[in-house]
């Protein structure tokens, strides 16, 4: 096993964004978690990551909601739960935020380079070179600067700056969000493209789970926090529930 998730709890304030929830992620594994707006994906992705205890600081610091963090997370045999995130980056845990921060000043070369500052150079020109094979529509802007890209560019180039910090686990928190059926079936085949090449593991959230479903080993439906329901790719495909409420558009 090379994440578990026990029993985590989380409360913002008193309202519970994430109620006893547990998963598994295998070594090699694609796994989806797939809940609608607000039933705590992104909460999920950042208690596994760590950026729950920056938000935790952060939200007291400013006097803001108290935010309370039960549970814990097990990564390679060792608990991780009061690591800070970048503890868990040198672990090998990697987080692509929904709408994640590139630096749009710097060109697209610059951001990889950025990302990969714990990697040798050699490291770093290896994963560069997969990320423009994977992402052929950013290798010809190589010195663009990344706040010129387009919505669906940046997100391949968060993903590129997520691959080359080189994860074990790399956790995509709504990587379709805002793109086009063609940029979401483009996406959904280099991320099959990065775990054969990789060999990374990977952990992906989504609101919509018809492109996504196909291409997972395993998922779990999450809905007010909880999970409500879990399988292989072909038992949640044919699920009524799961067509019903995560096939619409
Ligand atoms: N910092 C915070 N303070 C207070 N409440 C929060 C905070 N972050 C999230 N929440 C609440 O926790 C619940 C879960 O939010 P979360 O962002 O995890 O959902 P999500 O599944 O990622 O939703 P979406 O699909 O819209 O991104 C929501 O009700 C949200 O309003
Ligand atoms: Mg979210």
């Amino acid at each position: 096993m090379l994440l578990e998730v026990k029993q985590l709890m989380v409360f913002y304030e008193n309202a519970l964004a994430l109620n006893d929830f547990s998963l598994q992620v295998d070594n090699g594994e694609i796994v989806a978690v797939i809940g609608s707006n607000s039933a705590g994906k992104t909460t999920l992705m950042n208690a596994i990551s760590g950026l729950i205890l920056d938000i935790q600081v952060k939200e007291k610091r400013k006097g803001g909601e108290r935010v309370t963090v039960l549970g814990e997370v097990w990564f390679n045999g060792e608990d991780l739960s009061r690591m800070s995130p970048d503890q868990r980056v040198k672990k090998g845990i990697v987080l692509c935020r929904e709408r994640h921060p590139i630096f749009p000043e710097s060109d697209v070369l610059e951001n990889l380079h950025i990302a990969g500052y714990l990697r040798s150079r050699r490291e770093i020109k290896e994963t560069v070179d997969l990320v423009f094979t994977l992402f052929s529509n950013l290798a010809g802007y190589k010195n663009r600067k990344a706040g010129f890209l387009s919505g669906g560019e940046q997100q391949m180039l968060t993903i590129g700056m997520a691959l080359v910090v080189r994860p074990s686990l790399l956790l995509l928190d709504e990587p379709l969000l805002g793109l086009s059926p063609a940029m979401q079936t483009k996406l959904l085949s280099a991320i099959k493209t990065i775990r054969q090449e990789t060999r990374v593991t990977i952990l992906i959230s989504e609101q919509f789970a018809r492109p996504l479903l196909p291409m997972i080993d395993r998922g779990y439906v999450i809905e007010n926090g909880m999970l409500t329901l879990s399988g292989t790719s072909r038992e949640l495909m044919k699920n009524p529930e799961v067509v019903s409420a995560y096939f619409g558009v």
